[in-house]
Parts: structure tokens; C-alpha cells; sequence
């Protein structure tokens, strides 16, 4: 029997390989980063090409570095940035535009337009989203609309749409030569396309897209023994090896992190951040403006569903420091620098660069950091901006509370920016809430090395699973009642701002 799986990571910054062992330990992993394309304020693309090289020089050199072969390698996993909408010609493997990314808000009017002419509720209603520039369906409706010639394409069977899973898997499958066109449900959950509990395609939303339904994938479990089939032989496995789960990546850190329970919650800290709370085998209809996703199907067992917090902009405010504002030369020195003052000196940044995600859905709003002084200095910046990242987890955490009536007693968290302490305190005070990290933080990968474990028999139940988890490093709350509340107060205040700014 093979000794590890493996698991594609096909994230917003960077594609990469993981391989673990049967522990859920660690043996080796490759990461490359792609461009990230900017061409006009507010928009974000990828190059899929690239993204195809890179997932393929990782799982190469990843596989080299273990000194495995590819016939060790008992299943492969594959989870990814979710809602970027890659659209293809199956006939040669080129796609017909640039992804569009997840944070890109060009379909704003598509969108807003669908709220106007009274949609919004059959959208919340049947896929659980609200309309909103985030999800993939107006990126589609984009493409359709602009790409010469690519409607009748579709029409034509001549034009296929996925995610960056359905990409990669039909790349890793054969391309060209019968590579498998799927994905899975939680990565379809994301597309305001399908039906929350028929988990399939619905006609009315593809209606008031316009989207021709011959070009989308078919829809599978996230763990599944044959529906995503087995790698090519040629580059880069030499070897069939069997495709067996997927998954977007907040669900996939959702099963890494072993939240298989109601009432189980994670954060993951990446370029945005991700909370989902594990509602079981009910799709809870958020009030208070969380997202109704879909967080796993392990075979032919019912679904889990979760409620999720989305935050576009977390980490990617830090690398905003960096790259546009040059205050830092790599992240860990917003700690360093965030450590040069003993606050933020009463300032906010509210990084609402595409817009505001949950639970404020405004796509409109813009970013702002206010309370500025002469005083002010880098220092206090970069602690604000560590400060934003914990208020909007703030903001859906009370969210959550209020919808599912669950107070976390503790918060699970993972992700790069965990790496950073002064954050994860300042995240324990902001809530009043422990934060907890895993000593296994690569929870994405593993969590689709799980799924695709699973479904071949090398891990048997998700109790095997939970016993892989402990406790690395955690954080109790430090500051009074009084502290929290006056801060927050404040953070409510300067989102205000940001959605005064455009109305
Ligand atoms: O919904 C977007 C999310 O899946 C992106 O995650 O980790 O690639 O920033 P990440």
C-alpha cells in the first residue's frame, strides 16, 4: 500500500504540493507564486497558463524532495481559491480571457443590476449568497459578454467554465485528451449557480445569468473513490494516480482543522479571511448578512453544510504595507513594526480595497484609515492594520453569534498571519475569546489530503482524523470589557466611513 497522499494547493498567491504521511504529518512540500494582474483599479486577474506550469513544476519538485516516486502517492487531493472563473477551449487547453479573481469587483453593475430588478432574494434563497461581485456567476456573465465570439462557443460545446479546481483536475487528467471537466460541491456552492439542496445546476439562476449550462462541470461529492478519475502519465507523474478529492480551500481548512462537529468553527488567516461554522446537515439562512455554503460531501453521505464569514482583505493589507506603501520589506515586519508603539494611537484602517465582504456586502465601499494626528507614525499603521484584520473577524463572529445562537468558546485558527503573535493576541482580546492553533498549520492541503484519503480507505473515519489534531499555541484574551467595547466601538465607526464615502 502507498505510504502518503498528496494535495494540490491552488491558492489566490501561490500554487503548491503537499505530500502527508499516514499521521497527517508533514513530509515535503514545493510552492511557487503566480502574477497577480492588475489592469484597472478594482479588477484582478490571473494568468491560468501559469497557473497550470507552476501546480505542475510544485507537484514535480514536491514528489523529488519527499524521494518518493509517484506510485508511493495512495491518492491526490486538490482544493483552491474559490469563485475565480477560469473559461477554456477543451479542444486545445487555452483559455479565452484571464481568470477573473474572487477580489475583482468590474461586475459590480452586473450585479447591482440583478438586486434591482428584484433576483436578489431567489439568489439568497436558492444558493445561499447574496448577489455580490465576489461570487463566480457575474464573472461568467462578463466573460459571455465581452470575449468575442466565446457565446456561441459555449453554445457549441466549444467553451468549458470552472473554478481553479476544475481547471487543474482537467489539466492533471489528461487536457486535451480526456481530461475529466468537474468540480466539486462546495466549490460549486460558490458560483450563485446552484441550488443549495438539490446540489445541482438550476435553471433559473443560469437564466438570469445567461449562462449556457453545456459548459459547466459536472458536480461530484468532495471525497469520492472514481469521479474525478487519475492523473495523466505524462508530466508531472509519471504514474496513474487517483484524483479522489476536492474541495474550495476554506472548506478544505474546515475538515484539516477536524470541525466535523455542529457548532465547530475555524478562521483562516490568508489573503483574506475565512470563518466557517459547521451547521451539520442544516443549511442555516443567515439574517445577519453570513453566507449559507455548502462544507463538505464525503460520498454518497448527506452533505454538511456551514455558515461563513468571508473578509476580502486581511493579509493582503499587510502586503499592501509592503509592496504599496513600502513601510515593511516582508510580512513578519509588521510585527516588528506594529511592536514599535504600544497602540494604534486611536487610529483605524478599514482595508475595504474590493469593496466590504460579509456581513456588510457592499461592494461600493472604499478604504480608509482614520483618527490621523501629526503624531501618527508607521508604527501605529502597521498596528492598525493588524488591529483590521481582528475587528472584521470581530464583525463575524457577532454575526455568526447572533444567527446561530453558537458563542464560540474557543476560535481555531490557521493560516500565514498566524504566524504572527501580536496579531493572534490582539485577536484573543478583540473577541474576549481564546484563539487556538494547531500544531499542523497547513490546514488547507491537509484537509484535502483527508478528503481524498478517505475515499480510497487510506484514513477510515473522521474520529482517525480528529486524532491527528493538537494544540500548538494558544492565546488567552488579555484586555477588560471596557478596552474591548470602547475599541470596537470606535472600529464601527470607521467602517461607517468607508460606506459614507460613496453614498
Ligand atoms: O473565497 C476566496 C478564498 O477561497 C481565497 O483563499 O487562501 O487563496 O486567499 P486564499
Amino acid at each position: 500500500m502507498a505510504d502518503f497522499v498528496g494535495a494540490v494547493d491552488q491558492g489566490t498567491t501561490s500554487s503548491r504540493f503537499m505530500i502527508f504521511d499516514h499521521d497527517g504529518n508533514e513530509v515535503a512540500k514545493h510552492q511557487l507564486e503566480h502574477d497577480q494582474i492588475l489592469p484597472r483599479p478594482g479588477w484582478v486577474e490571473h494568468d491560468p497558463v501559469e497557473i497550470w506550469e507552476r501546480t505542475n513544476v510544485a507537484i514535480q519538485n514536491a514528489v523529488r524532495s519527499a524521494g518518493i516516486s509517484a506510485s508511493d502517492l495512495a491518492a491526490i487531493g486538490i482544493t483552491n481559491q474559490r469563485e475565480t472563473t477560469v473559461v477554456w477551449d477543451p479542444r486545445t487547453g487555452q483559455p479565452y480571457h484571464n481568470a477573473i479573481v474572487w477580489q475583482d469587483t468590474r461586475t459590480d453593475r452586473i450585479v447591482s443590476a440583478l438586486e434591482r430588478a428584484g433576483h436578489g432574494d431567489l439568489i439568497r434563497r436558492r444558493a445561499g449568497l447574496p448577489p455580490a461581485t465576489y461570487f463566480s456567476g457575474g464573472k461568467l456573465q462578463w466573460m459571455l459578454e465581452n470575449v468575442d465570439g466565446l457565446r456561441k462557443a459555449a453554445e457549441d460545446g466549444n467553451a468549458l467554465f470552472g473554478t481553479t479546481d476544475s481547471w487543474v483536475l482537467w489539466n492533471l487528467t489528461g487536457g486535451p485528451n480526456g481530461g475529466i471537466h468537474a468540480t466539486d460541491v462546495t466549490n460549486a456552492s460558490r458560483t450563485m449557480l446552484m441550488d443549495l439542496e438539490t446540489l445541482d445546476w438550476d435553471d433559473e439562476l443560469l437564466g438570469l445569468f445567461g449562462i449556457p449550462r453545456a459548459m459547466l462541470p459536472k458536480i461530484n461529492s468532495s471525497s469520492h473513490p472514481d469521479a474525478f478519475g487519475t492523473s495523466r502519465t505524462s508530466r508531472p507523474l509519471n504514474t496513474p494516480v487517483p484524483i479522489t478529492g476536492v474541495l474550495g480551500d476554506q472548506q478544505a481548512a474546515t475538515v484539516g482543522q477536524v470541525c466535523f462537529a455542529r457548532g465547530q468553527a475555524k478562521n483562516t488567516y490568508g489573503t483574506g479571511n475565512f470563518l466557517l461554522l459547521n451547521t451539520a446537515t442544516e443549511p442555516v439562512r443567515s439574517e445577519q448578512g453570513l453566507i449559507t455554503t455548502v462544507c463538505y460531501r464525503f460520498g454518497d453521505e448527506p452533505a454538511v453544510y456551514a455558515l461563513e464569514g468571508s473578509i476580502a482583505v486581511t493579509g493582503s493589507a499587510v502586503q499592501w504595507l509592503r509592496d504599496q506603501m513600502r513601510t515593511i520589506r516582508d510580512a513578519a515586519e509588521s510585527e516588528t513594526l506594529a511592536r514599535t508603539v504600544d497602540d494604534s494611537g486611536g487610529i483605524y484602517f478599514v482595508p475595504a480595497f474590493s469593496g466590504l465582504f460579509a456581513p456588510y456586502w457592499r461592494s461600493d465601499a472604499r478604504g480608509a484609515i482614520v483618527g490621523l494626528a501629526r503624531y501618527h507614525t508607521n508604527g501605529h499603521l502597521a498596528r492598525a492594520t493588524l488591529e483590521s484584520i481582528c475587528y472584521q473577524t470581530r464583525d463575524v463572529v457577532e454575526a455568526m453569534a447572533q444567527d446561530s445562537g453558537v458563542h464560540l468558546d474557543v476560535l481555531r485558527v490557521d493560516g500565514g498571519v498566524t504566524a504572527n503573535d501580536l496579531c493572534m493576541q490582539t485577536q484573543a482580546d478583540i473577541l474576549g475569546v481564546p484563539v487556538s492553533r494547531p500544531v499542523v498549520a497547513e490546514t488547507t492541503a491537509l484537509g484535502a489530503a483527508y478528503a481524498a484519503g478517505l475515499a480510497v480507505g487510506f484514513w477510515r473515519t473522521k474520529e482517525e482524523l480528529a486524532e491527528h489534531w493538537h494544540e500548538s499555541r494558544r492565546w488567552e484574551p488579555q484586555w477588560t470589557e471596557e478596552q474591548r467595547e470602547e475599541g470596537y466601538a470606535g472600529w464601527k465607526k470607521a467602517v461607517q466611513r468607508t460606506l459614507d464615502w460613496v453614498d
